[in-house]
């Protein structure tokens, strides 16, 4: 008797004292991330000079201040592992090391990131993660990172090819028990529909293959192909329903500042913040022109975007060349947006009586007919009246207005 209680002591101290089960990290991304990543612009001509420069640049800008605050390194930072099998950076690119760089990113108030790959070699031919995910969980804790980026080139043909959910868990859990929080990123193009397994698994999930900084076109690149602005917009609607705080749509990052005219830059940043995406630049932030930091700095658009709700947005109305995008925002407020996906100006009426502004998901609705909400030019932040009368809404080529509604005081 005696014997048999202290082994039920004993049992239950050991499952108390057993490691919590592994997890995403809770928290870490209640509203989309911001930040800038190498990639769109400067694909693997990275080194350690670009993300310091890069990071002072986010500073003195006022990205930082304005929310961006992840500086993320994408492929092509890694070299050796060591004969202990730890990765390390590409010594002539970074021979500071990435404590070091993480150090000084960290002393900007900035966050660190990086980015491997579930296969064996990621998609620039660096040694990948797959074999090594606890080792490599490690030493990116060790160096101080706040996010990671996991792609998914090399893991195997057909059936020999890695089980996605699996792989991800994998390094999931390994980020787990290595103790640093980290905003772990899905990228695997939408091919093994993430929004249908990841929500416990990563904080975003790529919902295309690559962004290109074109408004719109299909490039092709043998095996795979780049999108346009509009093509990535056009695939995300449908997923609206599986995005909320802690698991997003990812459109992939920005080519704010790369696309060629100021009307298509903006938009792309209002379409992606009408989406909650994550709003991460790719552009090159140490030689940003006023005007593309002015568009990256919006405070309005940025607050959509970060919306606590989460609620991605969703296609109101839609004429042969304008749509109207809708989404329902915190305190009772709506975020409208007209975008013009033609290359002439076009004016258009919004009677904000005619079609009901209500969202059968959210199951919110503005009641118009019931009562007025005054009009915020986003971009402005200048009062345009209320809802009682028809909004004329003039939008430049490829342009896009953004209004926001609140209830009357
Ligand atoms: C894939 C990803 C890109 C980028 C490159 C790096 O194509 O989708 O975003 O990370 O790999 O090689």
């Amino acid at each position: 008797m005696i014997l048999k209680k202290l082994m039920l002591t004993v049992g239950s101290l050991a499952l108390a004292t057993s490691p919590a089960m592994a997890q995403k990290f809770p928290d870490v991304a209640k509203t989309p991330p911001m930040g800038w990543n190498s990639w769109n612009h400067y694909g693997c001509n990275v080194d350690e000079d670009l993300i310091r420069k890069t990071a002072d640049a986010m500073v003195a800008n006022g990205m930082r201040d304005a929310g961006y605050v992840y500086v993320n390194i994408d492929d092509c930072w890694q070299g050796e592992r060591d004969e202990n099998g730890f990765i390390q950076p590409d010594p002539s690119r970074f021979p500071s090391g990435m404590k070091a760089l993480a150090d000084y990113v960290h002393a900007r108030g900035l966050k660190f990131g990086i980015y491997s790959d579930a296969g064996s070699a990621t998609c620039g031919g660096r040694a990948g993660s797959q074999g090594y995910e606890y080792q490599d969980a490690i030493q990116y804790a060790r160096w101080g990172v706040d996010y990671l980026k996991y792609d998914w080139c090399n893991t195997g043909e057909g059936p020999a090819q890695r089980n996605p959910r699996e792989a991800y868990a994998t390094m999931r859990d390994a980020l787990y028990k290595a103790g640093r929080p980290v905003v772990f990123s899905i990228c695997e193009w939408g091919d093994n529909k993430p929004w249908e397994w990841a929500q416990d698994v990563g904080h975003l999930w790529r919902t295309t293959g690559d962004i290109t900084n074109c408004w719109s076109c299909q490039l092709g690149h043998g095996t795979w192909y780049s999108l346009g602005i509009l093509e990535i917009l056009d695939k995300q609607a449908e997923l609206r329903n599986v995005a909320g705080p802690g698991h997003w749509n990812d459109p992939d990052m920005m080519e704010v500042g790369n696309l060629p005219s100021l009307a298509e830059n903006r938009s792309h940043f209002a379409m992606w913040a009408m989406l909650a995406a994550p709003l991460i630049a790719g552009t090159d932030v140490v030689g940003m022109k006023p005007e593309i930091a002015e568009i990256l700095n919006s405070p309005h658009i940025i607050a959509i975007d970060q919306d606590p709700l989460g609620i991605q947005g969703f296609p109101w109305m839609k004429t042969p060349e304008l749509e109207v995008w809708a989404r329902p925002l915190s305190e009772d407020r709506w975020a409208v947006a007209v975008l013009n996906r033609s290359s002439v100006a076009r004016t258009h009426a919004i009677d904000w009586k005619a079609e009901p502004l209500s969202d059968g998901l959210s199951q919110r609705s503005a009641k118009l007919n019931e009562r007025k909400m005054q009009i915020m030019d986003a971009w402005t932040g200048k009062v345009r009246g209320d809802t009682g009368t028809e909004l004329k809404v003039s939008v430049g080529p490829r342009d896009t207005a953004v209004f926001i509604l609140e209830p009357k005081k």
